[in-house]
């Protein structure tokens, strides 16, 4: 991979990694007041170490220690804190990482890292919505209300409601859904 773009791909690995352990620690903290806020960031958790699996099988050839740089989110709070700071990582990733991310690796003829970032960036879009619907109804001072959350298990595409027949992004199959009901 060209230099550019597997930095890119070590820091997004960094970024999903992190994001995948923040939504868990979120959920823990969240559990008792906010069931259902909690239950989204377990299903979004698991998007994220999908994510974080798929960038790096794309880094397999590499052999050695690096440094990832990746924007994260710190100092952690209740839950309306929380949520403020998981809608600051999903908007950093859909406005401004993964789009410049996906311009590199097109521009570099790394079609492999371009269908990796690509992945995560529908699929940030998607968790920045409900973040927001979670945040909107914790202002007003109620649990979100909120279906069954489907995380694709190939792509980590999430949807709320009922698993389609076929994945939006990657075309799995109904089945490779997992539901956090
Ligand atoms: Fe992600
Ligand atoms: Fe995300
Ligand atoms: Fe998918």
């Amino acid at each position: 991979m060209r230099p550019i773009t597997e930095q890119n791909m070590i820091n997004a690995f960094g970024g999903e990694s992190m994001a995948h352990m923040r939504y868990r620690l979120f959920a823990k903290l969240a559990e008792a007041q906010y069931p259902n806020v909690a239950r989204l960031w377990r299903a979004i958790s698991e998007a994220e170490l999908i994510h974080a699996g798929d960038h790096y099988k794309t880094l397999k050839y590499l052999d050695g220690g690096f440094v990832a740089n990746s924007m994260g989110a710190f100092g952690p709070g209740d839950a309306l804190k929380n949520l403020s700071l998981s809608i600051a990582g999903e908007s950093f990733e859909v406005e401004e990482m993964y789009p410049a991310f996906k311009q590199i690796a097109e521009f570099q003829g790394e079609n492999d890292a371009l269908r990796s970032f690509d992945w995560s960036y529908q699929t940030e879009k998607m968790h920045l919505a409900l973040f927001q619907k979670a945040r909107d109804a914790v202002v007003a001072g109620y649990d979100v209300e909120l279906g069954p959350v489907q995380v694709c298990s190939v792509c980590g595409y999430t949807l709320e409601g009922e698993a389609p027949d076929e994945c939006p992004v990657c075309k799995a199959k109904k089945d490779k859904f997992t539901a956090w009901a």
